[in-house]
């Protein structure tokens, strides 16, 4: 099995992140989206990957570079446009021969990884097989309706009057069957080339499509709230390990990773939490549900339930929380009487009354 990785896209509702980040490299728990799917991938066995990439690939090339770092072999296909998943496909023909396949978009994250999947796709090998969840508003979705033994019997893209609430999850297993389907699909309403119309055309051919409710936790990251959510999620799943310093003044509770290079001092540090590389942390109250990327610098400062990327100074500033914060920006307390911002476009500050 092989596999393609999707990670186009613009990620316009991650401004002003994505504007020097693409949204599949922005970190949860302290590692990028993307990561996290490549390390799903090889946890099913796959070594073989096609990673699709549109206009900012060199930055996607520079974090996962071969895949060898993962264990992996990796190949980049460029996409000229985002002209849709099925595209996508059509644009990996050639690198998936005839091989069975997973799709993975880039911004999924499957928190419980997708090794039933995996097995159970092999084992029955129907044309296509999809995981599903319940969502309160299918309409942003995909949607299936499926019978009680797992067959799908139909499935519509964005559909105005869902009829079910099981939305299809953006992980999709496939045998070589798709492509035919792929060739045989018009572009939607949107303009693009929509996987699920794809999978729609092998249903009404008769071919076994089957899905079944993916058991844990999903997120299609489009906010900063979906972000913060899963680093939540991701957080309470780390394994604790200091591999950096943490004085004797300071305190540790709950699981908290330290990395190598880290200095932490006269501080409380509540996990779960992670403090990256080389990053020092003085006089300082940290997590719960923190991750602190590379070489930050906080000193007097107060954070939790966030996302700070690397190279962040936040300084005699505490009560932070729900916050994410973007490579190299500080945080300080200043000369200015009132309030001063030096900020991006499309970046959101909130401050007390
Ligand atoms: C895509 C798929 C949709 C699926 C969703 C999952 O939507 O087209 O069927 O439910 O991913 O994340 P998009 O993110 O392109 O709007």
């Amino acid at each position: 099995m092989k596999a393609l990785i999707l990670s186009g896209g613009m990620g316009t509702r991650l401004r002003p992140f994505t504007c020097s980040i693409p949204k599949q490299l922005v970190p949860v728990a302290n590692k990028p989206i993307l990561v996290h799917c490549l390390e799903n991938v090889r946890d099913i066995g796959v070594r073989d990957v096609a990673v699709v990439v549109g206009d900012r690939a060199e930055e996607v090339r520079a974090v996962v570079g071969d895949g060898s770092r993962h264990g992996l072999n990796v190949t980049y296909l460029p996409q000229e446009a985002p002209l849709g998943l099925a595209h996508c496909v059509a644009i990996a023909e050639d690198f998936l021969g005839d091989d069975d396949f997973v799709m993975y978009l880039g911004d999924n994250i499957l928190a419980e990884g997708i090794t039933e999947a995996a097995r159970a796709f092999r084992a029955d090998r129907s044309a296509a097989r999809l995981l599903l969840t319940k969502v309160a508003d299918p309409r942003a979705y995909g949607v299936a309706e499926v019978d009680p033994d797992g067959r799908v019997r139909a499935l519509v893209e964005k559909p105005q009057q869902p009829r079910s609430d099981l939305a299809v999850i953006g992980v999709y297993f496939f045998t070589a069957a798709v492509h035919e389907a792929v060739k045989a699909i018009e572009p939607s309403a949107r303009g693009e080339l929509e996987i699920t119309d794809a999978i729609q055309h092998l249903v009404r051919r008769g071919d076994r499509v089957v899905a079944e409710e993916y058991a844990g936790y999903w997120k299609d990251t489009g906010s900063p709230d979906d972000l913060l959510d899963c680093n939540r999620v991701l957080l309470d799943r780390i394994t604790p390990r200091v591999r950096g310093r943490v004085d004797a003044a300071s305190t540790v509770e709950g699981h908290v990773v330290v990395e190598a290079g880290a200095v932490v001092e006269r501080s409380r540090l509540v996990g779960p939490l992670i403090v990256g590389e080389g990053s020092v942390v003085r006089d300082s109250e940290l997590g719960p549900y923190t991750a602190l990327g590379r070489d930050c610098v906080l000193e007097d400062a107060g954070i939790r339930d966030s996302i700070v990327l690397d190279g962040v100074t936040i300084q005699g500033v505490r009560g932070l929380s729900g916050s994410l914060i973007g490579r190299s920006a500080a945080v300080r307390t200043g000369e200015a009487a009132g309030r001063r911002l030096i900020i991006g476009d499309h970046t959101q500050a909130e401050v007390a009354a």
